[in-house]
């Protein structure tokens, strides 16, 4: 059973991927996707994405940290992925789900999902290019409008060449809606015979049962829930494994949150800025699941510095 951590952009950074898979439960992550346009890019934007890279490709805790590409060029997919294949990335990823207006303008991310020969194209050339080892896979999403390109769009996927297919039960007109549909990741599966991630709406170990009992997999992707939850992944794989075992209380939660600025702060340029940035945003993610984050969001959001914000979550949850 594979519990991927999922890329999200501006958010699950190299420093998230080191609280969250410590905590464990994780076998693999994905980074934040890195945008080919048409070119090479240098070494230094890859180490940037992924620092895991000059650690042999994983976390500090030991989780191998799958580099995501988002582009609409085979060729230039395919000379860098062969880059990060030498560089050390343990995988290669390719994101066909970014609903972002801008990158679907400039051919990537969702909207490719209208064109299932391209994304044969985009797949087959990253394959040719990366060393047979080393696993290359694509995110999809169900569709752009609607649901009906799913499995052709699978197909491609898995004609192409991919080791196994990640899919957010979502078209990219849903966004980000609960309830994300399910019931298509047990026909994608069935369709196909390459391994399948289900993705979208796992926030509970109970989300989890329900949605391995709709899909038939086993396998999935924890995005949002992965930060409201922390101690979803491994809450998860004790129960396959058929153990019990305590959710992460808020104490231990709250020194994840006070270790964070901690990391954030030898590459911090903005005087702080940006560390009260990320704390709130995890903060909002952790309301969901915590009374304590939810409380202590309502006493800290008119702060602007991260020492009063620590200090007064330290204080009053
Ligand atoms: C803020 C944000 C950033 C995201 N960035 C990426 C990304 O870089 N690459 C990608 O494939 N998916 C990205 N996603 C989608 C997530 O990986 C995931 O598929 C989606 O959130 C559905 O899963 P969930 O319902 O468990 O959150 C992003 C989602 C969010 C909310």
């Amino acid at each position: 059973m594979k519990i991927h951590l999922a890329p999200m952009e501006g958010v699950l950074d190299y420093h998230m991927r080191a609280i969250l898979t410590d905590l464990g439960g994780y076998s693999h992550c994905v980074t934040e996707f890195v945008r080919i346009i048409d070119r090479l890019l240098p070494n230094k934007v890859f180490y940037r994405y992924c620092p895991e890279l000059r650690r042999g490709g994983q976390t500090p805790s030991g989780t191998p940290v799958i580099v995501q590409l988002l582009g609409g060029i085979p060729e230039a997919m395919a000379e860098n992925a062969h880059h990060i294949a030498k560089l050390g990335a343990p995988g290669i990823d390719i994101n066909f789900g970014c609903p972002s207006r801008l990158v679907n303008r400039k051919a990537g991310g969702a909207v490719l999902l209208k064109e299932p020969h391209r994304i044969y194209d985009i797949v087959r050339a990253v394959r040719d290019a990366v060393p047979a080892h080393i696993p290359v896979s694509a995110k999809i999403r169900l569709g752009y409008d609607d649901c009906q390109p799913a499995l052709e769009n699978a197909h491609a996927v898995q004609a192409a060449g991919a080791s196994y297919i990640t899919v957010h039960a979502r078209t990219k007109m849903d966004g980000y809606k609960h309830p994300a549909r399910w019931e298509w990741l047990a026909q994608i599966n069935e369709a196909i015979t390459i391994p399948m991630i289900g993705n979208g709406d796992i926030n509970t170990l109970d989300d989890y049962r329900r949605c391995c009992e709709i899909s038939g997999i086993q396998d999935v992707m924890l995005g949002r829930g992965a930060l409201a939850n922390p101690g979803l992944a491994r809450q998860i794989k004790a129960n396959t494994q058929g153990e019990d075992i305590e959710a992460i209380t808020w104490p231990t939660i709250l020194a994840l949150l006070v270790q964070l600025p901690e990391l954030l702060k030898p590459s911090d340029i903005s005087n702080g800025r940006y560390i009260t940035t990320r704390l709130k945003q995890w903060l909002t993610y952790l309301r969901s699941h915590y009374g304590e984050a939810q409380s202590g969001f309502q006493q800290v959001r008119a702060f602007k510095d991260y020492e009063t914000i620590i200090a007064r979550l330290q204080l009053h949850t």
